[in-house]
C-alpha cells in the first residue's frame, strides 16, 4: 500500500523528456530513473552502436525510450535532434536534462584554442542553444522544467580545468537567468553541481 502510494506522488506518467547523453555515467542513470517513473524519453550520444544497445535494454525494461546519434557540439545537429523531438512528442516537451559534456584536465598555459572551442561548445553552447530551442515545446506543456548538469568544479577552483571549470561556472549563471526570464512560461530551470561521481568521463580524466 505504502509502495503504491510512493509511486503515484512521484509518477512522471504523461511526461515527455530530453536527456543529452544518456548511453554512458549520469546521463544514463538518469534516463532509467525519469522513464522508471513514467516518463516518455529521448536521449543522444554520439556513438550509434552503443545508442542502439542502450535503446534495447531500455526496451526489455519496458522502459519507453527512443534515441538520436547526434553530436551537441554541433549546431546542426542540435537542430535536428530538436526537430526530431519534437515531431516525437507533437511538440510538447516536459523535461530538458542538459546533461552532456566533456572534460580536459591541463593545465592552463598548455591549453590549445581547439581545445577552447570544444569544451565551450560541447558543454556550454549546446545547453544553451538547446534550450533556446527546446522553449517553445517546454511552454507548450505548461509545465516545463529545464536541468543543466553543471559541476562542483563551476564552485569551485581544481588544478588543471580552467577551461571546464569556466563552462560550469557559465552554466550555473545561465540556469539563474533562465529561471527568472522564463518563469513567467511556466518553465522552471535548476542547476545540478555534483561532486566525483564514477563514470567513464572520471575514470577517462583520473587515468589519462
Ligand atoms: N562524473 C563526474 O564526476 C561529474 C562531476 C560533475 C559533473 N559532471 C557532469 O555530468 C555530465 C555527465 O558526465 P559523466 O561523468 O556521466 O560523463 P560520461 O560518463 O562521459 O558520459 C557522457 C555521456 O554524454 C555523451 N556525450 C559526450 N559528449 C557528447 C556530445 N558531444 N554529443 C552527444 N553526446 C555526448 C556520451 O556518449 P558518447 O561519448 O558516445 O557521445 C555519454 O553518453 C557532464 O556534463 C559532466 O561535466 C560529471
Amino acid at each position: 500500500m505504502e509502495q503504491s502510494n510512493r509511486a503515484q506522488r512521484w509518477s512522471l506518467s504523461g511526461m515527455t523528456a530530453l536527456v543529452t547523453g544518456g548511453t554512458k555515467g549520469i546521463g544514463h542513470a538518469i534516463v532509467e530513473e525519469l522513464a522508471g517513473f513514467g516518463a516518455t524519453v529521448h536521449t543522444c550520444s554520439r556513438n550509434e552502436v552503443e545508442l542502439k544497445k542502450c535503446l534495447q535494454e531500455w526496451a526489455d525494461m519496458n522502459l519507453v525510450v527512443t534515441g538520436s546519434v547526434c553530436d551537441v557540439s554541433s549546431r546542426a545537429e542540435r537542430e535536428r535532434l530538436m526537430e526530431r523531438v519534437s515531431s516525437i512528442f507533437q511538440g510538447k516537451l516536459t523535461i530538458l536534462i542538459n546533461n552532456a559534456g566533456t572534460g580536459i584536465v591541463k593545465p592552463t598555459l598548455d591549453c590549445t584554442a581547439e581545445e577552447y572551442s570544444y569544451l565551450m561548445a560541447t558543454n556550454l553552447e549546446s545547453s544553451f542553444h538547446l534550450s533556446q530551442m527546446a522553449h517553445p515545446l517546454l511552454k507548450a506543456s505548461g509545465r516545463g522544467s529545464i536541468v543543466f548538469i553543471s559541476s562542483i568544479a563551476g564552485l569551485k577552483s581544481f588544478k588543471n580545468m580552467s577551461i571546464y571549470s569556466a563552462t560550469k561556472g557559465a552554466l550555473n549563471q545561465l540556469t539563474k537567468n533562465l529561471a527568472c526570464e522564463w518563469a513567467n512560461d511556466s518553465i522552471r530551470t535548476n542547476c545540478i553541481a555534483p561532486g566525483p561521481i564514477a563514470t567513464p568521463l572520471l575514470n577517462s580524466v583520473c587515468y589519462s
